[in-house]
């Protein structure tokens, strides 16, 4: 086998929420790859520094201002990426927020919110790619789930029922896609130490404890961890490989006890 199918060289990546945390994981690892990389997310001194990072590389990078769920701004960040770069082979819908609250303290401002940013998005920026990598005759989009994609949690209902709709979001999209070379695959990390969770440590230990006895790796995540998957999914070795919901998480999701 060939070294060769794992080699994004000449690929343009666009990475939603790629400033930080998992999204910066991945970005870094497809530029390891070769790829060029576009950062789109909120925060515009975060996305400086990252975009530095892959420019010292040895990589083109860009950081476009994006949120998500909002139609005009995804379409921007298409045609920016595309007057830059002019192609794009590569979408991670990353980009995703948690409210922490039972079901019956949310509210529907926050429901909306989460549905919005971790779904919506989703759909918006994949919507938004389809032509370009249908023009191009194929393209790779990876979703970015949880290990609330398969389980319920009564701690974060609406962030579980966002990450469920993930997995059939991914596997849709799949399914309509693939005569036109798209495949579509989903990420679904474990416990990974972020911005996201790294609340969990200093303001629910017990908590923290508990679910870092559960891993049967016996250790957090680190976005490091996710470049192997991110190249794996971006790049030709996944060629045949679609519709699939992969755990990325020391064996939490198969841990029986
Ligand atoms: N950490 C974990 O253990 C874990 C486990 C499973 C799944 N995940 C998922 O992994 C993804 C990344 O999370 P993370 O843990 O890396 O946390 P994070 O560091 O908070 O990353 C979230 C990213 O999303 C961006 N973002 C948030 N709202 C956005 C919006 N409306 N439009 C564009 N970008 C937006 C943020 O950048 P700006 O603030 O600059 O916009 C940030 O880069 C999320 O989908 C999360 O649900 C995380």
């Amino acid at each position: 086998m060939s070294l060769d199918l794992f080699t994004l060289q000449g690929r343009v990546a666009v990475v939603t929420g790629g400033n930080g945390g998992i999204g910066k994981g991945m970005a870094m690892g497809l530029a390891s790859a070769g790829a060029d990389i576009v950062i789109a997310a909120r925060n515009q001194e975060k996305t400086s520094q990252t975009v530095k990072e892959i420019e010292a590389m040895g990589r083109q990078a860009l950081g476009i201002q994006v949120e998500v769920q909002r139609a005009e701004d995804v379409s921007r960040m298409v045609e920016t990426t595309l007057d830059r770069f002019g192609r794009i082979d590569i979408l991670i819908n990353n980009a995703g927020i948690v409210v922490r609250k039972p079901p019956e303290e949310l509210t529907e401002e926050e429901w909306d919110r989460v549905m919005d940013i971790n779904l919506k998005g989703m759909f918006l920026c994949s919507k938004a790619v389809y032509p370009v990598m249908k023009r191009q005759g194929g393209g790779k989009i990876i979703n970015i789930g949880s290990m609330m994609s398969l389980f319920g949690s009564g701690v974060v209902p609406v962030y579980a029922t966002s990450k469920g709709g993930v997995v059939q979001l991914t596997k849709s999209l799949a399914i309509a896609w693939a005569p036109q070379n798209i495949q579509v695959n989903a990420v679904l990390p474990g416990w990974i130490v972020t911005d996201m969770t790294s609340g969990i440590r200093t303001n629910a230990p017990e908590r923290y404890q508990a679910i870092s006895e559960r891993i049967p790796a016996k250790r957090w995540g680190i976005p490091d961890d996710l470049r192997g998957l991110a190249i794996f999914l971006a790049s030709a070795a996944s060629d045949y490989v679609t519709g699939t919901a992969i755990p990325i998480d020391g064996g939490y999701s198969v841990m029986g006890n």
